[in-house]
């Protein structure tokens, strides 16, 4: 089989990236190892910047989103007795962020590209790529218990943290930036009406998150060891722990309910620059990943196939490779304000078990700070509800 981009992957970056180039008249095939309705069904992010909305709309794909989303013009962090209550459009010229699933985009852009005639080959899981220094890289990939290979021009490596784009790349042509965090998250998704506002909470037994899908769906984190035992958190112990952390002493505020997913997610920031190497250039959480305590990495992966899609667009029309040749620097200067932000709020807002009474009372004096400061306030907003595209 031969094409002109070969994704690999098909999570947000390479199902975005697939409908760019479809639209810039640019043939691609999307190998996906997993099923689709394993990909459909994978909880993970709910937070979209505007940036990732209009793109939904722009793509054609956004009608579902319009009927469903939930806008969202508040984010509180809780601590200590203190709240610190952000009014995004009073913050950010009247911006705002949207809840629609990351699942629920993906099931969006999968429909739409399948009824437009799109391939998306599931269950085919690209083992190894060749020829990336060539003008004709290959995929070679396995369907259905048999070895197949995908020629292109370019590869786009779209295949998350775990796949197989990365590592093909020589260790000597990548630096990789690294920061582990000594804990994880634990999280829910709870058949019950969320409360009142998106809400971060720092309580001296840990990071808490109650965020949510719809009117009727929670999504509710709790900080965690990194390599937590879910046997170990029946139902009513995360329950219990919610409340605690929220500040629900009487139960009232947090509605229990059926709880329809459980997950550990480490909490990790990785880099690994440049975002190409030859015919093959990486996007979305192959090459970075960040902490969720900013809710960034969708956002993320779909700012980077925005700029990767315009750079393939000159190169196919006009040979010119000017801008796929700043792809890389363009990213990443996107990806570490947003590396910074993440790490701050992390920073902010968990109990890190090595912090001395100094450094938790600091912390403390940080969040007091930014309670009584609209220009500190100011600063979480404008990351949170998304950072200006630049103009490349
Ligand atoms: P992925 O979504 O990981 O997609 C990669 C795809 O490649 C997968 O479908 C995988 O099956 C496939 N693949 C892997 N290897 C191969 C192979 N060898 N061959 C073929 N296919 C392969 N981000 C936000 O913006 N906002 C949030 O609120 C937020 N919250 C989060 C909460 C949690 C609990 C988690 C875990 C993440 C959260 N994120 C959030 C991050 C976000 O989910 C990721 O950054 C996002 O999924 C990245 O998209 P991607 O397409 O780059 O990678
Ligand atoms: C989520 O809704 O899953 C979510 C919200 C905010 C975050 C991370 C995840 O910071």
């Amino acid at each position: 089989m031969r094409t002109q981009v070969g994704i690999v992957g098909a999570g947000p970056a390479g199902l975005f990236l697939a409908h760019l180039l479809t639209r810039e008249d640019i043939d691609c095939v999307v190998l996906e190892a997993r099923s689709r309705a394993y990909v459909e069904e994978r909880v993970r992010a709910g937070v979209l910047e505007q940036g990732t909305v209009d793109l939904m709309h722009d793509l054609g794909v956004g009608e579902r989103l319009t009927r469903e989303c939930m806008v969202d013009h508040a984010l509180d962090i809780r601590f200590a007795g203190g709240l610190i209550h952000l009014d995004l459009p009073a913050l950010s010229n009247g911006k705002f962020v949207t809840i629609y699933g990351q699942q629920e985009v993906v099931k969006d852009l999968i429909a739409a590209r399948l009824a437009a005639g799109g391939p998306i080959l599931f269950e085919a899981e690209a083992v190894g790529l060749d020829g990336l220094t060539t003008n004709r890289p290959a995929i070679r990939y396995r369907q259905d218990g048999k070895e197949a290979t995908l020629t292109c021009d370019v590869v786009a490596g779209c295949d998350g943290f775990h796949g197989v784009c990365r590592p093909a790349i020589p260790h000597n042509a990548l630096t990789v930036y690294d920061r582990i965090f000594p804990f994880g998250w634990l999280g829910i998704l709870s058949e019950s009406p969320p409360i009142r506002e998106m809400t971060y909470v720092n309580h001296d037994r840990g990071f808490a998150l109650c965020s949510r899908r719809s009117p009727y769906i929670s999504r509710l984190y709790l900080q965690c060891t990194p390599d937590e035992d879910l046997g170990a958190w029946p139902d009513a112990r995360i329950w219990d722990e919610l409340h605690v952390r929220i500040g629900d002493a009487d139960r009232s505020e947090l509605t229990e309910g059926r709880i329809l997913q459980k997950g550990v997610t480490p909490v990790r920031s990785f880099v690994a620059a440049p975002m190409r190497y030859g015919r093959l250039y990486l996007a979305g959480d192959s090459s970075h990943i960040v902490p969720p305590t900013g809710a960034k990495g969708l956002n993320l992966a779909a700012a980077d196939v925005r700029v990767l899609a315009r750079a393939l667009g000159e190169f196919f029309r006009t040979g010119a490779t000017e801008r796929l040749e700043r792809y890389s620097d363009t990213c990443l200067r996107r990806v570490w304000k947003v590396v910074r932000y993440s790490t701050y709020m992390t920073s902010l807002l968990h109990r890190f078990a090595s912090h001395s009474p100094f450094e938790r009372q600091v912390q403390l004096a940080e969040l007091e700070y930014i309670a009584g400061s609209r220009a500190a306030a100011t600063i979480i907003a404008e990351n949170y509800i998304g950072l200006p595209f630049e103009d490349d």
